[in-house]
């Protein structure tokens, strides 16, 4: 399409205005975006959930949501906002939801845990689309700042094979050789949001996520991480009176698990910064997925018998963060303790397999909606 039969080639001639004088764009300050129009994408999904909800606590005053799921199989509907249902690999749903908006939190992707992005290689490529399509449009309407939801799958197989994975460091990614799939669409959108920041101006910001869990996300149908699998399988053996669960490998695994309103600070402190490299946001306490579980038992007041499943998805083998770029940064770093962090998450999904199993379809936080095209 040429520029002068594009839709917007009106409000492209703007933007480019805008973006050469990129150097000019003041810092954010409180109360959060409250001057400002936001677009949190993923918004159907757990983090987007939480972020529209903490934005909108935070003073933001003009939020727009944007997710492809059917509103009814959102985690969490906030009717207060403007919320989008558009597929935003199509280049023309990306425009549409940027318009005029200032800044652009990127959480959209077709993801899950190891047991999705395992066995679907392709499709997290394919997210490829979303974050290039809304850096155009995000650039092409003046937007200011744009965050993108990286993860902890960029850092290279190499530091992951042991057991004894002290904490990746951001410059850790390169030599790059990052999850096969899901890691390399990572990477390359993480350098697209670096070049899009050189090229055009815009302020991008890359948040590294270290598996992150709690309330209101995945817990059953495949795409379910290992702290709300856990937590579902203790939930349905103490509920069903059921004995014995499966763990995936030898659950010798090592992880470092996130706390939601942990990665909702770091990912708001980031943006508002003025640090445009990628940056861990995850936690440093590094567990066995044994211990995972001993942790979950303990909330639920029973043992289990564990059945190991040596064939089943399992990822890197060791992998943990380094907080000393956060720390530096903000004189923070995620710290929720993973026993709190668990018993809220055991309690919801505790909630959910009770719903489940007494016919209710799922627990819906949708009321009533006002769809805005
Ligand atoms: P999620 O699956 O709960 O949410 C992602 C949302 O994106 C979903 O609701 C999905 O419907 C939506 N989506 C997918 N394709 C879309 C499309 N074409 N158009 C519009 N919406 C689309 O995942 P999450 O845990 O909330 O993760 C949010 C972001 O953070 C993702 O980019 C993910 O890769 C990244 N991340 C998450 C973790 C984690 O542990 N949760 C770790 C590392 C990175
Ligand atoms: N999902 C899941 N379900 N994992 C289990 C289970 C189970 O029932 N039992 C044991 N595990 C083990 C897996 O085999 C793996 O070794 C470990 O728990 C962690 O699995 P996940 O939570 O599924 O994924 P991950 O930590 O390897 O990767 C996740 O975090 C990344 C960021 O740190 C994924 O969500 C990625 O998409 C994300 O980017």
């Amino acid at each position: 399409m040429t520029q002068a039969c594009h839709p917007y080639a009106r409000v492209r001639a703007r933007a480019h205005t805008h973006t050469s004088y990129a150097h000019l764009i003041r810092p954010i300050s409180p109360p959060m975006f409250s001057n400002q129009k936001v677009l949190v994408t993923g918004a159907g999904g757990f983090i987007g959930g939480h972020l529209v909800r903490y934005l909108k606590n935070a003073g933001a005053a003009s939020i727009r949501a944007a997710d492809c799921k059917p509103l009814s199989h959102w985690h969490q509907v906030h009717p207060e906002v403007v919320n989008l249902v558009v597929d935003l690999r199509e280049k023309s749903a990306c425009f549409h939801a940027c318009r005029e908006v200032d800044v652009v939190f990127n959480l959209a992707a077709d993801m899950g845990g190891m047991g999705f992005i395992e066995n679907n290689k392709a499709a997290c490529m394919l997210n490829v689309l979303i974050n290039t399509h809304l850096l155009q449009a995000a650039d092409f309407w003046g937007a200011s700042r744009f965050f993108y939801a990286s993860s902890a799958c960029v850092y290279p197989d190499y530091l992951q094979k042991n057991g004894d994975c002290e904490g990746l460091k951001e410059d850790d990614a390169y030599p790059a050789m990052p999850e096969d799939g899901y890691g390399w669409e990572k990477l390359f959108s993480e350098r697209m949001c670096r070049h899009y920041q050189e090229d055009f101006g815009i302020e991008t910001r890359v948040a590294r996520y270290h598996n992150v869990y709690g309330p209101h996300g995945a817990w059953t149908g495949g795409r379910e991480k290992a702290p709300a699998a856990i937590c579902r399988k203790v939930a349905e053996a103490k509920i069903r009176g059921t004995h014995a669960i499966d763990i995936w490998g030898d659950g010798e695994q090592v992880r470092s698990f996130t706390y939601i309103d942990d990665c909702l600070k770091g990912s708001v402190l980031l943006t508002q910064s003025e640090h445009s490299a990628p940056l861990n946001i995850g936690s440093a306490y590094r567990v066995t997925i044994n211990e995972l579980v001993d942790i979950v038992e303990g909330i639920a007041g029973l043992k289990l018998q564990r059945n190991y499943q040596p064939h089943a998805p399992k990822g890197v083998r060791s992998r943990n963060s380094d907080n000393t770029q956060i720390k530096d940064l903000f004189n923070w770093e995620p710290g929720t303790a993973l026993e709190d962090g668990l018993a809220a998450t055991y309690a919801w999904i505790y909630d959910q397999v009770l719903a489940e199993d007494s016919g209710k379809a799922r627990v819906s936080t949708v009321d009533s909606v006002a769809l805005a095209g």
